[in-house]
């Protein structure tokens, strides 16, 4: 395991020859934030930064912190407002990043919530938790692959990172993949006041579809890098309290105030080991966890084959290796895509 020091020295080691350009889909807060102003500050400039969110004034506050590029290029670190809970939304902030930039070394994805006393449907029909969660970030490596694709054939790196459950295993399920049903069984009367099953599902399933969408796409594509980290606890926004509904108070007080804090570590350290899952992986799909360390690699030279044969029913199992802290199969993966395909292709 990198120690922090380890970790930071390492990164600092990352020195391109070419000018980096990375976009943070979740780059207004917390670990994408910490991830953001880490990478621009090692790169002294030398790096376009591109930070997609809600929260403008948030952004235009770490975008004024950064250091600025050297030379006179043209171009600017941005800020470019996206809700990921529109699909319609994530797609046409895409296209115009594809418009704008040259190409895309690094599509950092760590936007969420954690809102687990509540669910509900968006104007689009999709899940809530399942739009954030899932949903755009398939959105965000569909629509901007041709610009990563470009960076490698310049010979740069090209790499997706995804920040949220990588690593656990957490299995695909192959029911109610859009979570209607779950929704619908919820007790409206009771929704905010204590946990909502349906949202906890929400939030579980958006971390376990994540093991399907870097699978999917990197055997579409095995010259890239697609890696899937778990950041573990991290003291962000998103922790300052675990609002687990009023008729459980006393025990969201023990978790926020007294476990918690045992457990967290600062966002600006959850950075670090980040960019080291960023900056040390070759071609691929990595699985590694909080501390940026190997959970597991797989390369599939089944290029663009999106065909699984569905023999490999076994959870843990792709392209029929074993691979550890996946919770994916071929089939399952397939079910998988062919849902999302269906659910974002119907949204105009
Ligand atoms: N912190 C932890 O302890 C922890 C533990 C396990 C997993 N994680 C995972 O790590 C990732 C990063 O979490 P974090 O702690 O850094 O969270 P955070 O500080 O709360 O930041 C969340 C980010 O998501 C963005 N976001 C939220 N809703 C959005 C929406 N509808 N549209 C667009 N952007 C939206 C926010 O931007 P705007 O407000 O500008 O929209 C913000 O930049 C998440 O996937 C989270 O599930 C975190």
């Amino acid at each position: 395991m990198p120690t922090l020091a380890k970790a930071k020295s390492s990164n600092l080691s990352f020195a391109p020859s070419y000018l980096p350009v990375a976009v943070f889909a979740g780059g207004t807060s917390g670990i994408g934030q910490a991830m953001a102003e880490a990478f621009a500050q090692q790169m002294k400039g030398r790096a376009r930064i591109v930070l997609l969110g809600r929260n403008a004034a948030a952004a235009e506050a770490i975008l004024a912190r950064l250091p600025k590029p050297t030379d006179d290029d043209g171009w600017a670190h941005e800020f470019v407002p996206c809700d990921a809970t529109s699909m319609a939304g994530v797609r046409a902030v895409c296209a115009a990043l594809r418009a704008r930039l040259p190409y895309i070394n690094f599509l950092v994805m760590t936007a969420g919530e954690n809102c687990m006393t509540e669910c509900w449907e968006t104007p689009e029909g999709l899940d809530h938790h399942l739009s954030i969660r899932y949903y755009s970030r398939y959105m965000y490596v569909k629509e901007l692959l041709p610009h990563l694709v470009v960076a490698k054939e310049k010979g740069m790196d090209a790499h997706v990172l995804s920040v949220q459950a990588g690593g656990l295993g957490l299995t695909i399920p192959t029911d109610d993949l859009g979570l209607d049903n779950a929704r619908r069984s919820t007790i409206k009367m009771l929704r905010g006041v204590m946990l909502s099953f349906a949202a906890m599902k929400g939030i579980m399933r958006g971390g376990a579809y994540g093991d399907g969408l870097v699978t999917h796409f990197a055997a579409q594509h095995p010259e890239l890098t697609f890696t899937y980290t778990n950041p573990g606890q991290v003291t962000t926004p998103m922790s300052v309290y675990f609002n687990l509904g009023w008729l459980l108070t006393p025990l969201a007080w023990l978790v926020t105030y007294v476990v918690m804090p045992l457990l967290q570590k600062p966002p600006e350290d959850s950075a670090q080991y980040m960019l080291y899952a960023l900056f040390n992986s070759e071609r691929g799909v990595f699985m590694r966890n909080q501390y940026g360390n190997l959970v597991s690699s797989h390369v599939c030279e089944a290029a663009h084959s999106t065909e699984f044969d569905g023999t490999a029913q076994k959870v843990g199992v792709r392209h029929g290796e074993p691979m550890k802290g996946y919770g994916g199969s071929d089939a399952r993966v397939k079910l998988l895509i062919e849902h999302t395909e269906r659910v974002l292709g119907a949204i105009p």
